[in-house]
């Protein structure tokens, strides 16, 4: 059976790797991919990105499902293309991505079906707007409506930031058609996860819990960045709050994308703010898996990932169960200079480690050329590594991602620190 994978990234390189393992799979496209889906076994890159070029590689080559990975192409509508071609594809249409690529849209939706968020008000003018972070004092947070590439969250500490932040947006135009509306939100407080499910329109396969580190640097300081490494299971999610998760955020929100009349099919992430209390809050919601939360996701998924997607395409996902890695995997991303802001490209990257039973090197931001890897984007690589515990398989990846090296390369050393803390 051939597949493909749409999207470039780390998330991407690790689901293509984890489906040329399946015994049903004889090759996984990846488009475009990147310098690791290059060299993978069993995997090889397609150059494309149009969508309708996409549809038409499909038909031709016979392929049996695809996967996408990143929110750009479901929002530009890439699941509606495939299913008028009548191609299978898992991912949300471009209606239902809206709980992504608007976060107006995903606060009415969640005020709508009683899903607990942060208060909000949404504006698209400046005086308004500048009035009501006035009305309700810093901290505030200040979203652009629209996607933007992790760029669009300003958490503000104080007033001035905050209407730094609305001007910057709405006035001076800084992300775009994305920023022309803002969302102005509670600042909560707490420790976030991330929940990720599988949905079939109807029902719900709950993925393994992990957690993600969005600052660029150690002690959790520094810009917010796309995530800087990851693990799973995140501790903090106890059996009685993933109980509470799928009660209060998951099925409600898939009931109520159906009763909308916007079934969802796909992963769905839920960025979830747990207070001091243990109550859960919806920060946000993505239409795909975290990146770099599907690294060690999928490293630990012992299950064939076919055949979820297959049983999630059918409907019937309520029948099937996923099987995990008992140990912890963790994923320590190594960023290219100048990361996030602007990223320096082409370094040479070297000292990569020979494949391992219990740890791969996903890439992301990297690419061949005559025979070297170069880097080519802000997050380069993942080292993720398993182990029996949080700090021995944070031990195996910070060992490999010692031997690596490209010039300007930076990474935290702190990856796992939350769940370290916390009393076993
Ligand atoms: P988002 O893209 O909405 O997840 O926002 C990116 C990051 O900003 C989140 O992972 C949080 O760290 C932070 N954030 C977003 N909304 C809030 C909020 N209401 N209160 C505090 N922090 C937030
Ligand atoms: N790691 C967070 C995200 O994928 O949005």
């Amino acid at each position: 059976m051939k597949l493909l994978v749409i999207g470039s990234g780390g998330r991407e390189h690790a689901l293509a790797w984890k489906l040329a393992r399946s015994p049903r799979v004889s090759q996984v496209f990846v488009a475009p991919g990147n310098g690791g889906t290059a060299a993978e076994e069993g995997v090889q890159n397609l150059p494309v990105t149009e969508i309708a070029t996409l549809v038409e590689f499909a038909r031709r080559e016979d392929i049996a499902l695809t996967v996408v990975g990143p929110e750009a192409p479901l929002s530009a509508g890439v699941v509606n293309a495939f299913r008028k071609a009548g191609l299978r594809i898992f991912g949300p249409d471009k209606a239902a991505a809206q709980l992504e690529s608007s976060k107006d849209f995903a606060k009415q939706f969640m005020v709508r079906h009683g899903i607990p968020t942060a208060r909000y008000q949404t504006y698209t003018d400046a005086a308004a707007a500048h009035a009501y972070l006035d009305a309700q004092g810093a901290p505030i947070v200040i979203k652009a409506d629209g996607l933007a590439a992790g760029k669009g969250v300003v958490v503000a500490q104080t007033l001035a930031e905050a209407h730094a932040a609305v001007d910057a947006m709405l006035a001076g135009n800084a992300l775009g058609k994305a920023g022309a509306r803002v969302v102005i939100e509670e600042c909560l407080a707490g420790e976030e996860a991330s929940f990720i499910v599988m949905v079939d329109g109807k029902h719900v396969l709950p993925l393994a819990s992990s957690q993600d580190h969005k600052r660029l640097q150690d002690n959790d300081v520094g810009p917010n960045t796309g995530g800087m490494g990851a693990y799973s299971p995140a501790p903090v999610v106890t059996p009685e709050l993933h109980a509470r998760i799928m009660r209060e955020i998951i099925l409600p929100t898939i009931a109520g994308m159906a009763q909308d009349g916007l079934p969802y099919t796909g992963f769905l992430y839920a960025g979830v703010m747990l207070d001091g209390a243990g109550n859960p809050k919806v920060l946000e919601f993505n239409c795909r898996l975290g990146d770099p939360e599907a690294q060690p996701l999928l490293m630990r998924l012992k299950s064939d990932l076919l055949d979820l997607l297959e049983a999630a395409l059918d409907g019937r996902l309520d029948q099937v169960e996923a099987q995990w890695d008992r140990r912890v995997a963790l994923a320590v991303v190594l960023a290219a200079a100048g990361y996030p802001e602007h990223p320096r490209k082409g370094d040479e990257i070297g000292g990569l480690p020979a494949p391992q039973e219990d740890a791969h090197v996903f890439h992301a931001g990297t690419r061949r050329e005559d025979g070297r890897l170069l880097t080519a984007g802000g997050r380069v690589l993942a080292v993720t590594a398993l182990g029996d515990s949080v700090r021995m398989a944070q031990k195996r990846a910070y060992e490999l991602a010692q031997g690596i090296h490209f010039s300007g390369m930076q990474y935290r050393r702190d990856i796992g620190w939350r769940a370290l803390k916390r009393p076993v």
